[in-house]
């Protein structure tokens, strides 16, 4: 059924543990076909420390798409602005202040700053982009061009042309040059080198392994609905990133396991972020909390009698929670239908 609803461009994101994802992957490869797989991203929670063997706390999601083929053809891309840039920003400015027009010492503090992050703090993925200087925060890059082309073969101010040839024609190059962006060194044939600055490489294609305590997802939907009444609800920010990542304006974003209702919460959290009208379907069967469970046993203490009522009540919370955030936030809100048995007379099964 998903894969029928699915645009031509549209993908399916489906989260999994440890436990079934070797079936998952399976299955998902019978149903949308392997050669549509885009990839498995792994999930990092916390670990557990004091487990017998090994300290597991992954999850899984694994993406396919509806028609991979289609995505290359119109050269789709998948972007997000990347995570712990702020404090990068905050740390230069801080460190521009204190020295001045000394960059060396200003970039060797830099270098000390990132080492002093944990594995897991984002600001460390960009820890490369590890000088300072007038214009911001840069690295010193390759200028080869990847593949060979002949207009990209020519001596450049006494440095020889890589073998491939330099990344840019001659007019950029100039630019370039007049930019200050170029880095020459003394000897001429050592290459050549360009300043590639965080500011202007804040996008990059999701990441396939990320780490986000769940913890916070509890905790926010607990203070929310005023008592613990859902397990394991999940992250709305790790959802609304791949809603940004991945969809455009006016798209659909459907739900069939609805649970807390992250999905539509996560959607609403993301369209005013960027810009965007997203729609969103969730979808909840009735099913009732489960009484041997703490969460169930709060939820029917509640009133909720189905994890339906759970999903709804988020949905109404959330909403007036965001438009008390944000004064000129747009109206939000939802419709409830319920599914029936059909009204049509059907004469031949459709399934002998
Ligand atoms: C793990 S929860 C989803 C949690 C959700 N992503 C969140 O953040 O709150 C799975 C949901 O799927 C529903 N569900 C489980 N089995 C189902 C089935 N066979 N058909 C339809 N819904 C089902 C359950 O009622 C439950 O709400």
């Amino acid at each position: 059924l998903a894969r029928h609803l699915l645009r031509r461009d549209g993908v399916i994101l489906v989260s999994i543990d440890n436990n079934e994802v070797h079936h998952l992957r399976l299955l998902l490869d019978a149903v949308f076909g392997a050669e549509n797989f885009v990839d498995m991203m792994t999930w990092r929670g916390a670990r557990k420390g004091d487990a017998k063997l090994t300290g597991g706390g992954q999850d899984y999601v694994l993406v396919y798409a509806r028609d991979r083929s289609y995505l290359k053809s119109n050269d789709i891309r998948w972007r997000e602005r990347k995570e712990g840039l702020e404090p990068i920003y905050a740390k230069a400015a801080d460190l521009r202040k204190k020295h001045g027009g000394d960059f060396d010492t200003a970039s060797k503090e830099l270098r000390d700053w990132y080492k002093s992050l944990a594995d897991e703090d984002p600001s460390k993925a960009h820890a490369h982009y590890n000088r300072i200087d007038d214009k911001g925060i840069w690295f010193s890059d390759n200028i080869s061009s990847p593949n060979y082309r002949e207009n990209l073969i020519y001596d450049w101010k006494g440095y020889s042309p890589p073998a491939n040839g330099w990344r840019y024609e001659r007019a950029t190059m100039e630019r370039l040059d007049a930019e200050g962006r170029l880095i020459y060194p003394e000897d001429k044939t050592k290459r050549v080198q360009i300043k590639s600055y965080l500011h202007m490489r804040e996008e990059w294609a999701p990441a396939s392994v990320f780490y986000r305590d769940r913890r916070a997802a509890s905790s926010n939907l607990d203070s929310l609905m005023g008592a613990k009444v859902f397990d394991d609800p999940k992250s709305t920010d790790v959802l609304a990133r791949l809603f940004h990542a991945i969809t455009d304006d006016g798209d659909l974003i459907l739900d069939f396991f609805a649970g807390s209702g992250s999905t539509g919460h996560a959607v609403w959290e993301q369209n005013p972020k960027d810009g965007k009208t997203r729609h969103w379907i969730l979808v909840q069967v009735p099913e009732k909390p489960d009484a041997s469970e703490a969460s169930g046993k709060n939820a029917l203490a509640a009133g909720y009698e189905t994890i339906f009522e759970v999903t709804a009540e988020r949905l109404r919370r959330a909403a007036a929670s965001l438009q008390r955030e944000t004064l000129d936030a747009p109206q939000l809100g939802f419709r409830i239908f319920r599914t029936r048995p059909t009204n049509l007379v059907i004469e031949k099964p459709l399934f002998a």
